[in-house]
C-alpha cells in the first residue's frame, strides 16, 4: 500500500500507510497537525483507529469475530470462559496444566475484603445493580493497595486476576442485596460460572445444585461477551487508563459506560421491548415506530457500528436459547416474538438498506430470564464477562511504547474572544 500525500491549507504532508495483519490499512496522521495546522474531525470515531491491538479482530461486513485469531463460534462451542480469559490475557490457548494453574489462581481471589459487605448496606435496596457495580468496583482500589502500581507488571497481573475473580462475587452480592437475602461466600470447588450461579441463586439454608446445561450456557454467554475490540466501554477503560489511573478505577469507568442502552444496557432494554411488544401481531406497529425519524423508539438489540451483517454472537445466542429451554423444560413465548421480529425486520427494506441485524443483546435476555435473572442483572452479567477484555486491553495499552495520554482536540464553535462586561453594565 503506497503512502498518501495530503495537500491542505497550502501545505503538503506525507501520510504513511500502516498495515495490520488483517483488515483495512490505516493512514498515520500523527504528524498532520504539526505539518499543516489542521486537525481531523471524526465524531464517534467512525473513521479513526485509536490504538494498535493484537487481541480481537472484527470483519463487520462478513460477520467475523476472532479472539487472538480464533473464531468466536469455535471458542463458544469448544472452549470454556476460563480458557478464553487465559487466551485474551496471554495470547495463546493454555495447555491442560496452564489452564489448571490459571483456574486455581483465579479461584484463590474470589473472596471480597470482608469490609466491602458494609459498602452494599449503604445502597438503597432498590438501587440498580449497575449503580452498585460502579461504586463497589471503583472502591476496590481502597482495599487492595498492593496492586495499584501500574508500572509494576506483577501488580498489574494481580490486579487483573483480582478483577476477573471478584466480579462474580460482586455481581452476586448486588443481586442478593436487592432481594434481601444473605450474601454467600464463594465455593472454590465449583467452576467460575457454577460458583457464580450458586452465589446468586443459592441460600445458606440449603445445598445448591448447579444444573450442568445452565452452567454451560452461562459460561458460553460469558465467552460471547469477553471482548469486542475498541467498543465504547473498552475505549473508556483505555482513556481512563491513559492518565495512569489505577486499574480498579479504570474498570469502574468501563462499567459506567457499558450501562448505557446504546451499549451493554441494550440487553435489558431489548427484553423490556419484547415484553412491551408482547405478541407477534403487534410487531408491525413497533417496526413502523423504529423506522419513524420523529419517534425516538429503536429496535433494541438491533444494529451495530461495525457489523453490517449478522453478529456471529447472536447466532450462537439464538441456538443457546433452545438448549436452555430444553434443559429447564421451559418455553417463553417472547422467544417466538423475537424470532418473528427478526424475520419481519430482516425482510423490511429499511433494515436491509441500513444493514441492521440482531446483535449480541437481542437474544441474551431471553436466556438470562429463563435462568432466573431479573432484567436489571443483564448488564451486570455483560460487565462481569467483559472485565477480562477490559483488563487485557488495559494491559496491552500500558505495555504499548506508543501509548500517550488520550487527549482529543475539537472544532471550536463558541464565541470568539470578547471583553468582560461589568455586571452593572449588563
Ligand atoms: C453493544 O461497539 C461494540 O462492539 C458494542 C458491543 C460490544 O460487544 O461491546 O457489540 C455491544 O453495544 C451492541 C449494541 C447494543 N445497542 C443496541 O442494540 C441499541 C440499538 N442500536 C442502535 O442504537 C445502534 O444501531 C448502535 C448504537 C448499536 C450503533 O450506532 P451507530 O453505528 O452510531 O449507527 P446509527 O445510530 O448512526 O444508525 C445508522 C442508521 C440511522 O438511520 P439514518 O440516520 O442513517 O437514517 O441506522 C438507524 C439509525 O437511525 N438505526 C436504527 C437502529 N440502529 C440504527 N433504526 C432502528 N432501530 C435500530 N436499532
Amino acid at each position: 500500500m503506497t503512502d498518501a500525500t495530503l495537500n491542505t491549507a497550502g501545505k503538503a504532508v506525507e501520510l504513511p500507510t500502516l498495515e495490520g495483519s488483517i483488515g483495512p490499512s490505516v493512514l498515520d496522521i500523527r504528524k498532520m497537525y504539526a505539518a499543516t495546522g489542521q486537525f481531523t474531525y471524526d465524531p464517534g470515531f467512525t473513521s479513526t483507529a485509536s490504538c494498535e491491538s493484537g487481541l480481537t479482530y472484527i470483519d463487520g461486513d462478513e460477520g467475523v469475530l476472532l479472539h487472538r485469531g480464533y473464531p468466536i463460534g469455535q471458542l463458544a462451542e469448544h472452549s470454556s470462559f476460563m480458557e478464553v480469559c487465559y487466551l485474551l490475557l496471554n495470547g495463546e490457548l493454555p495447555s491442560q496444566s496452564e489452564l489448571g494453574q490459571f483456574s486455581r489462581i483465579i479461584s484463590r481471589h474470589t473472596m471480597l475484603h470482608e469490609q466491602l459487605a458494609t459498602f452494599y448496606r449503604g445502597f438503597r435496596r432498590d438501587a440498580h445493580p449497575m449503580a452498585i457495580m460502579c461504586g463497589v468496583v471503583g472502591a476496590l482500589s481502597a482495599f487492595y493497595h498492593d496492586s495499584t502500581d501500574i508500572n509494576d507488571p506483577q501488580q498489574r497481573k494481580i490486579a487483573s486476576h483480582r478483577l476477573i475473580a471478584k466480579m462474580p462475587t460482586i455481581a452476586a452480592m448486588a443481586y442478593k442485596y436487592s432481594v434481601g437475602q444473605p450474601f454467600l461466600y464463594p465455593d472454590n470447588s465449583l467452576s467460575y460460572t457454577g460458583n457464580f450461579l450458586r452465589m446468586t441463586f443459592g441460600v445458606p439454608a440449603e445445598p445448591y445444585v448447579v444444573v450442568p446445561e445452565v452452567e454451560r450456557a452461562l459460561d458460553r454467554i460469558f465467552i460471547l461477551h469477553a471482548d469486542h475490540e475498541q467498543n465504547a466501554s473498552t475505549s473508556t477503560v483505555r482513556l481512563a487508563g491513559s492518565s495512569g489511573a489505577n486499574p480498579f478505577a479504570c474498570i469502574a469507568a468501563g462499567i459506567a459506560c457499558l450501562w448505557g442502552p446504546a451499549h451493554g444496557g441494550a440487553n435489558e432494554a431489548a427484553l423490556n421491548m419484547l415484553r412491551e411488544i408482547g405478541t407477534p401481531d403487534r410487531i408491525p406497529h413497533y417496526i413502523a415506530r423504529a423506522k419513524d425519524k420523529n419517534d425516538p423508539f429503536r429496535l433494541m438489540g438491533f444494529g451495530h457500528r461495525v457489523y453490517k451483517n449478522y453478529d456471529p454472537r447472536a447466532t450462537v445466542m439464538q441456538k443457546t436459547v433452545r438448549e436452555v429451554f430444553a434443559a429447564l423444560k421451559v418455553n417463553d413465548p417472547l422467544f417466538e416474538t423475537a424470532l418473528q421480529l427478526e424475520e419481519i425486520a430482516l425482510s423490511d427494506p429499511y433494515f436491509a438498506e441500513k444493514k441492521l441485524f440482531p446483535n449480541v443483546d437481542f437474544y441474551s435476555g431471553i436466556i438470562l430470564s429463563a435462568i432466573g435473572f431479573p432484567t436489571t442483572m443483564f448488564t451486570v452479567l455483560f460487565a462481569l464477562a467483559r472485565t477480562v477484555g477490559w483488563v487485557a486491553q488495559w494491559n496491552e495499552m500500558i505495555s504499548d511504547p506508543n501509548q500517550k495520554i488520550g487527549r482529543p482536540r475539537q472544532l471550536y464553535t463558541g464565541p470568539v474572544q470578547r471583553d468582560y462586561v461589568p455586571l452593572s453594565a449588563r
